[in-house]
């Protein structure tokens, strides 16, 4: 397989492209190393992928559609996995137009792109458990409605499951969009709680807890994360998919989490004895955009794609804990 890898310095894409690498894949990364986040943890990513010879990797942005021409335009793909985006529901208060331009625009060359690979087998891409907004029926199911985006990110990240499947009813590229519910783990992203939570503790700061800690998250380790992407990756839905009266597209969306919505306060509790050191707690309200309470139902993927997640957050934080000491050497 030679996989066309978006994000490929980026926290998901890093982990993805190690295991395609561990498979004997080839690995075609793609990645602007925008500074939203630090540039060296994303090249410090990047040169373990490159150590591997079947990697090889264009910086460029997504956007630009003749820039991604000249990149990768002439070469052959089997399989495309898309995660390039400008993630974070907080700074798209910030600067919205960089979701537009990565999130829309770059989600559209992509699919342009898709459409002129002829070996093309599958496009996977991702979405976000945030498109469920403040939906309050729990678990949140893929058939729940998700048209009232509570942040510019949720609406980004629905509306690319909109563009995907009219490319594949149009054009029939099968597609799948995967609903990621808060990933963690090594290598993971500075703009996240527990990567938050976890510098200010060893560096002595209070933590800042939205909502006065009153939140639950589905916590999925990335490891966990990658063997559904994977999975996905190796189960094109047919021409024939559509449901009841909806046109047929090869084009399907899966919730990917862990069904196991963790109180915040309980992961902050397990990376306080993970680290030895007690967190002061600094209690905030609410944050614009964010959500309170994020819980998959994973019924589909399990049943299509035998997903089922094996890493608890007792397993997950000590692993990220003991990665981020020794990558910051503390
Ligand atoms: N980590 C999570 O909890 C989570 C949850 C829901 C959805 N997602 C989605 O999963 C995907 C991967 O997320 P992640 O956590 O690895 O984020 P990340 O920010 O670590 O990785 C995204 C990568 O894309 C790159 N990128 C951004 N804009 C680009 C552009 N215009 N051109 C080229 N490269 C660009 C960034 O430099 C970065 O390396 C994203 O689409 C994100 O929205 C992640």
């Amino acid at each position: 397989m030679t996989n066309l890898l978006t994000g490929a310095a980026g926290f998901i894409g890093f982990h993805v492209a190690q295991r395609l690498l561990d498979q004997g894949e080839r690995v075609v990364g793609v990645d602007n190393l925008n500074p939203y986040y630090s540039v060296v943890l994303k090249e410090d990513r990047l040169r373990q992928l490159l150590e591997h010879p079947n990697f090889s990797f264009h910086q460029v942005n997504i956007a630009d559609r003749s820039a991604m021409q000249d990149a990768v335009g002439e070469l052959k793909f089997t399989s495309i996995i898309h995660l390039a985006a400008q993630a974070g529901v907080r700074y798209s208060i910030e600067n919205p137009f960089a979701y537009i331009e990565a999130n829309l625009i770059g989600h559209m060359v992509i699919l342009e792109l898709a459409r002129q690979q002829s070996a093309l087998t599958h496009m996977v891409y991702a979405s976000s458990s945030s498109v469920y907004g403040g939906n309050t029926k729990l678990p949140f199911s893929e058939e729940d409605r998700v048209d009232q985006p509570i942040s510019l990110y949720a609406a980004t990240k629905k509306s690319d499951e909109l563009l995907s499947y009219s490319y594949a009813h149009l054009y029939g590229i099968p597609q799948t969009g995967l609903r990621f519910f808060t990933v963690y783990g090594p290598w993971g992203r500075p703009d996240m709680a527990l990567w938050l939570f976890t510098e200010a503790i060893l560096a002595g700061r209070p933590i800042k807890v939205f909502n006065h800690g009153d939140m639950h998250r589905d916590f999925t380790y990335v490891d966990d994360i990658v063997s559904g992407v994977l999975a996905a990756r190796d189960n094109p839905p047919g021409a024939d998919e559509g449901a009841g009266d909806a046109p047929t597209a090869p084009h399907r969306i899966y919730n990917i989490g862990n069904n196991h919505p963790e109180p915040l306060l309980r992961l902050i509790e397990i990376l306080e004895d993970a680290l030895g050191r007690k967190a002061a707690r600094i209690l905030e309200p609410m944050q614009p955009g964010d959500v309170k309470n994020t819980y998959a139902d994973l019924t589909a993927i399990e049943r299509d794609l035998g997903f089922r997640p094996t890493t608890t957050i007792a397993e997950g934080v000590p692993r990220f804990a003991a990665w981020f000491r020794e990558y910051h050497k503390l």
